[in-house]
C-alpha cells in the first residue's frame, strides 16, 4: 500500500522525554482530527490542513475510504495508511471577525476598547491572510499597570480559542538586553562564544509557527538588540546562529505577532473616560449602589459603525511621528505595523478590573460569585488605594489577603451553584443565591 502520509522527520525531532511526549500528544490530536474528518465525511478545515501539512506530508489525498475499524488505533504509525481526506473544494477560507476577537479581548481586558478594537482589527486582518509575508507587529504604549502586558498575553488566547491553531506566547523583557551583545539571547551565540550551547528565544519560532512574542520595554533595548528585530519584521525571517532541527539557517517568523510594549507617551494628552468597560460574556458586572452583580449571560454589546480604519491609520502614524521624534528608534519605526495607546484607566474601568478579579479569584477556589456587595467591594477599595489612587497592581494581593481563607473553606460546599459574596473584607460570608 502506498504510503501517504509520514512524519517529517527533520522538524518533528523531539528535544527532550518531556517534549517527545507533548509532541506525540500533538501529533495524536492532529491526527484524531483528521480521523474525525474522516469518519464524518467532513472536510478538513483549509487551516487543520495548513497544521497537517507541518507534521505529515503529503496530503493530497484521495481514494478509497479506509474501513473505521482500521482507525480504532492509538497507533500514530496507522496515518500511514490513511487513505482520503478529502480536500475542501474551492478557495473559501473561513473568515474571522475582528469583532469576534475583540470581544473575547474584553472579557479579559477592561476599560481599552480603542486599544482592543485596534489590536483585534489588525489580528483579523492578519489571520485571514493565508500566506502571510511578514509577521504582524504591534507596539503598545501607555502608562504602566494599563493592561499592555496582560493583553499581549491575553491575545494568544483569545486566539487559540478562535483558530483551530495553537498559539503560544513567549514573553521576554527587554529591560536586560542593554548590552550590544545582549542580541545572542535573541539568536543565539556565535560558536566559541558563551551562552553558544543556550537555546536562544528565537528558537521558539521552530517549535510553533504561530507564536506571540511579547517584548516589553522595547525603549531599554539596545540599538543592536533592535536591529535584530528589523529583518523580522522586514521579512519576516532572521539568519539563525546554529542550524536548526529541519536542516536550515533561518527563523521562520511569518506567521508570528509580534508585541512590544513601551512607556513613551506617544499618544495625544489623554482625555478623561466617561465610559464604562464593555461587558463580557461571562459576567456581566453592572454596577447597583455600589454593590457588584454579575450576570451570566451570552448577550453583546450592539455592533456599532465606526471609521476603524481611519481611526487606525491616523493614531498609528502620529505615534510613529513622535516615536521617530523621541529618536532613539528611528530606523526601526516605520517597520512596526501598529502603535496601540493604552490609555490611563478610568476609576470605573479599575472597580471593573477588581471585581472581575474577584471573580476570577472565585473561580480558582470553584467558586462562582453572581453578587459581591458594596461593603466587599468598598472594603477591598479602600485596601488597594494609595495616595488616592486605586492602584490595579495591588488588586492582586489584597484579595488573595482579605477573601482566600473565606473561598478556600466555601470552595468544596459551593461546587456547581452561584454564591453571593456579602459581609466586610475583615469577615466574608458566602451566601447562596
Ligand atoms: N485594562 C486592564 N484590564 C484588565 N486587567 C488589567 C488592565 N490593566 C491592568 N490590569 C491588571 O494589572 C496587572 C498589570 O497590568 P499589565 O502588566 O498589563 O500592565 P502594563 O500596562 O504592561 O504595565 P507596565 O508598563 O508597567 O509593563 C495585570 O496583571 C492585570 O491583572
Ligand atoms: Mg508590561
Amino acid at each position: 500500500m502506498k504510503q501517504l502520509c509520514q512524519p517529517l522527520s527533520a522538524k518533528a525531532t523531539p528535544v527532550s522525554a518531556a517534549d517527545e511526549v507533548l509532541w506525540e500528544i500533538h501529533k495524536f490530536t492532529i491526527y484524531n482530527r483528521a480521523r474525525a474528518a474522516h469518519v464524518s465525511g467532513k472536510p478538513l478545515s483549509l487551516s487543520d490542513i495548513d497544521e497537517m501539512r507541518q507534521y505529515f506530508h503529503p496530503l493530497s489525498i484521495k481514494a478509497a475510504p479506509v474501513p473505521v475499524a482500521a482507525w480504532d488505533t492509538h497507533d500514530l504509525s496507522r496515518i500511514v495508511n490513511m487513505k482520503e481526506i478529502t480536500l475542501p473544494t474551492g478557495t473559501a477560507r473561513a473568515t474571522l471577525n475582528y469583532k469576534t476577537i475583540q470581544w473575547e479581548l474584553e472579557k479579559i481586558i477592561m476599560g481599552q476598547e480603542e486599544a482592543t478594537e485596534t489590536i483585534a482589527h489588525n489580528a483579523a486582518l492578519f489571520l485571514n491572510k493565508s500566506k502571510p509575508k511578514k509577521p504582524l507587529s504591534f507596539v503598545a504604549f501607555g502608562p504602566p499597570g494599563t493592561g499592555k502586558s496582560e493583553t499581549a498575553k491575553a491575545l494568544s488566547k483569545v486566539l487559540t480559542k478562535l483558530t483551530s491553531r495553537k498559539y503560544t506566547d513567549v514573553w521576554t523583557d527587554l529591560n536586560t538586553f542593554t548590552e550590544s551583545h545582549s542580541v545572542n539571547r535573541l539568536i543565539g551565540s556565535p560558536p566559541g562564544y558563551i551562552g553558544y550551547d543556550d537555546t536562544p528565544i528565537f528558537e521558539a519560532v521552530t517549535k510553533n509557527p504561530h507564536t506571540v512574542f511579547i517584548f516589553d520595554e522595547l525603549d531599554k533595548a539596545h540599538p543592536e538588540v533592535i536591529k535584530a528585530f528589523m529583518s523580522i519584521l522586514d521579512e519576516g525571517r532572521c539568519a539563525a546562529r546554529k542550524e536548526l532541527a529541519d536542516g536550515s539557517r533561518e527563523y521562520d517568523f511569518k506567521h508570528c505577532i509580534f508585541i512590544f510594549t513601551s512607556n513613551y507617551q506617544l499618544g495625544k494628552p489623554s482625555k478623561k473616560q466617561n465610559k464604562f468597560a464593555s461587558s463580557y460574556d461571562m459576567e456581566n458586572i453592572l454596577h447597583d449602589d455600589d454593590a457588584v452583580n454579575i450576570s451570566y449571560t451570552e448577550n453583546r454589546p450592539e455592533e456599532t459603525q465606526t471609521t476603524v480604519v481611519n481611526r487606525i491609520y491616523r493614531n498609528t502614524e502620529s505615534a510613529r511621528k513622535v516615536f521617530v521624534e523621541v529618536g532613539v528608534l528611528r530606523e526601526i519605526a516605520s517597520r512596526f505595523n501598529c502603535f496601540v495607546e493604552f490609555k490611563e484607566l478610568s476609576a470605573e474601568a479599575k472597580v471593573q478590573i477588581l471585581a472581575r478579579q474577584v471573580v476570577d479569584t472565585g473561580f480558582e477556589y470553584n467558586i462562582r460569585l453572581a453578587h459581591i456587595s458594596s461593603h466587599i467591594m468598598q472594603g477591598l477599595i479602600d485596601a488597594s488605594t494609595s495616595e488616592n489612587a486605586l492602584t490595579v497592581r495591588s488588586f492582586k494581593s489584597v484579595i488573595e489577603g482579605y477573601l482566600a481563607t473565606a473561598f478556600a473553606e466555601a470552595g468544596s460546599s459551593c461546587e456547581g451553584r452561584t454564591v453571593r459574596l456579602e459581609g466586610t473584607i475583615e469577615a466574608p460570608v458566602l451566601m447562596a443565591s
